[in-house]
């Protein structure tokens, strides 16, 4: 049977890396045990899959690499509860369950000969890191590219060391990074929220796409500013967190909306355009 014949397929992973990103949020690397899994696997920026801990429980979980990147992809995870802390405890050589991918991820495709504002709070450079790598990867397909990673304090960064590594060879490519926090006085660079620092990106309102992760509450301030600086609602997108049972659109868990405008955040998402989001309530 292949891959894409059982959508509930199991598949065993080894743990070949765990880095430490900041006090609460691991980055592993994995790789399939199966030769022929590893190679025919791949996914979109912004899907998800399912991690299986065996006896303890499943969580949805984005993948934060590049799927250009092929026989091994990367996840980072906060450490939060009962599934998450096991987690965090697994080191190289260790094995987890992945099932997936699922959701429907970024149209990257019609991102092509734009240009890219990623716009990222907290945890939410995580399924962004994958748009951007793939973007870096694919770098003739698309226009001048703006990452803006906000967090409370600098530790809090999530791939702050990597962007900053990036900068010089990013300038030239067109690339622009901006990196802000809110609230750590220690901090020497950029301050304020994300969409304080939408004026300065590299990208032209009325060719881009934009894409938003972060806290829902922090959502309609940065809409407001990009509609009000000249994107285009049609070219939002942003990717949602839900409670999850399945994954896989069966059990009803991430359900929201109303009867004419009910979405499956699993299968309908978790990537959603800014007219679903004000569309159907309670999708933020
Ligand atoms: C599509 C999708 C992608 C995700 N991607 C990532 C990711 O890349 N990295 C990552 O660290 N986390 C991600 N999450 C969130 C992750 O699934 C939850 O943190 C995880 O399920 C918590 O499991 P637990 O057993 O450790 O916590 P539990 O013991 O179940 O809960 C601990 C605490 O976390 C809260 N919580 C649990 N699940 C969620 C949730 N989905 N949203 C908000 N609060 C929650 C609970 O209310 C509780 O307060 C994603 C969620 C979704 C739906
Ligand atoms: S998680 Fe089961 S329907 Fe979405």
């Amino acid at each position: 049977m292949s891959i894409a014949d059982n959508i509930y397929d199991l598949h065993k992973c080894r743990v070949l890396r765990v880095y430490d990103m900041t006090d609460e949020e691991k980055l592993f690397l994995l790789r399939f045990e199966n030769s022929e899994t590893a190679e025919s696997w791949t996914f979109s920026p912004g899907q998800f899959v399912q991690v299986a801990l065996p006896g303890i429980g499943e969580i949805p979980i984005s993948i934060c690499s590049s799927p250009m990147r092929r026989g091994f992809f990367e996840m980072c995870i906060k450490k939060v509860g009962k599934v998450t802390d096991i987690v965090h405890t697994l080191h190289p050589g260790d094995f987890m369950g992945i099932r997936g991918p699922y959701g429907n991820g970024f149209p990257m495709a019609e991102f092509e000969d734009s240009d890219i504002l990623l716009i990222a709070a907290g945890i939410g450079m995580v399924p962004l890191r994958s748009v951007f790598l793939y973007a870096t990867d694919n770098r003739w397909k698309f226009g001048n590219i703006t990452v803006i990673n906000s967090a409370r304090y600098g530790k809090n960064l999530l791939f702050r060391k990597e962007l900053e590594a990036m900068r010089d060879i990013a300038e030239a490519e067109n690339i622009n990074i901006i990196q802000t926090v809110t609230r750590d006085p220690e901090w020497k660079g950029r301050t304020g929220r994300a969409q304080e620092h939408i004026a300065d990106a590299n990208t032209d309102p009325k060719n881009s796409y934009v894409v938003v992760c972060g806290p829902p509450q922090a959502y309609r301030s940065i809409f407001d500013t990009l509609i009000q600086q000249g994107y285009d609602p049609r070219n939002i997108y942003v990717t949602l967190e839900r409670r999850m049972k399945c994954g896989v659109g069966k059990c009803g868990h991430c359900i929201a909306g109303s009867s004419t405008h009910l979405k499956y955040i699993c299968l309908d998402g978790p990537v959603f355009g800014y007219y679903d989001i004000i569309s159907t309530p309670g999708l933020i």
